[in-house]
């Protein structure tokens, strides 16, 4: 790329040309979320890929993200900047071992968080995300017997809200299980008012020092209604940008992580640069397929999902 180019104006240009919408997550670099036409988590950004007039969605996530948007609008072209941005809780829970682990449980219904392959979702018979799992959760009959996947700590998290027994795949988020309890400790003594704000992706150690416990959505709310001034913030670092831009005058700290090598930045998410969104516009790939059988699978517990929380 010719290092003169402004892509902030080329990007815009390609917008208009090509028709494009450009979704971003925030965990996506700064940059990336001051270009987007829509930041959200990942519900917020599932409602958007459903109800796009765009002809090309620019999806600035990963690649189960992009896939959600896919099985949501098959008829749209879905680009994902760095097609190697993946998930590492996604890739907790291979298809092919969940099915036989499903075989257990004949008499359970299947809810999976978004964070998994479109394959699993095709196998599930509600999907959630975690602003929503526990209000999915609580629509169905307290005897229902419920298998949630694949995040354990989500799933312990909801089982504890709701008071429901569910039987948990043992998967996890890599950037949600470095951080210290000990490091926090010793932060909020040198910080005593600040809140701590936690996803529920995080262990139940850190969860249970946590004043507030939500989606990347629920934490942005929180931090920008709170009269508090500080904040001690327990996900990906990448929430912050969107943080300090509604909140210029209050403070924020990235909970520190448990070994000093670690931090808290997704590194799949954070494979997509400002470049390779501008390349990927430009040229119109890397492009998101997915087979016909799995679209018409998984678009119905999504569907169900978008249906409960509307
Ligand atoms: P939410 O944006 O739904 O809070 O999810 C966080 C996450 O880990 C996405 O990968
Ligand atoms: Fe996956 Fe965790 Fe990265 Fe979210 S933060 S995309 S759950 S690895």
């Amino acid at each position: 790329i010719d290092p003169t180019l402004d892509l902030f104006a080329e990007i815009n240009k390609l917008k208009k040309e090509k028709n494009a919408v450009v979704l971003a997550h925030y965990y996506q670099e700064g940059d990336i979320q001051d270009i987007a036409d829509y930041i959200g988590d990942s519900l917020g950004l599932s409602q958007q890929a459903a109800k796009t007039d765009a002809d090309v969605i620019v999806f600035a996530g990963v690649h189960f993200m992009a896939e959600t948007a896919k099985i949501l609008s098959p008829n749209k072209k879905v680009l994902l900047p760095d097609m190697k941005a993946g998930c590492s809780l996604a890739d907790s829970c291979p298809p092919h071992l969940f099915r036989k682990f499903k075989e257990n449980y004949p008499d359970h219904l299947v809810i999976t968080y978004v964070n998994c392959t479109a394959e699993l979702k095709a196998m599930s018979d509600i999907v959630c995300t975690s602003s929503n799992a526990v209000q999915i959760v609580e629509s169905l009959p307290k005897d229902q017997k419920i298998i949630f996947g694949p995040d354990k700590n989500l799933g312990a998290w909801v089982a504890k809200k709701t008071g429901r027994d569910l039987v948990l795949w043992n998967g996890a988020c890599m950037v949600h299980e470095i951080f210290s309890r000990e490091k926090i400790t010793k932060l909020k003594e040198r910080h005593p008012n600040a809140k701590i704000l936690a996803h529920p992706e995080c262990e139940e150690v850190i969860l249970q020092m946590a004043d507030y416990i939500g989606s990347t959505t629920g934490i942005l709310k929180y931090a920008t209604n709170s009269p508090e001034t500080e904040f001690i913030v327990a996900t990906e670092a990448g929430i912050i940008h969107q943080m300090e831009k509604e909140n210029p005058s209050k403070k924020f700290f990235p909970a520190p992580p448990n070994n000093t090598c670690a931090c808290n930045d997704c590194p799949h998410m954070k494979r997509n640069t400002l470049e390779k969104l501008y390349l990927c516009m430009k040229n119109g790939t890397p492009e998101i397929d997915v087979p016909k059988h799995i679209i018409e699978k998984a678009v119905l517990p999504i569907e169900r999902m978008l249906e409960i929380s509307a």
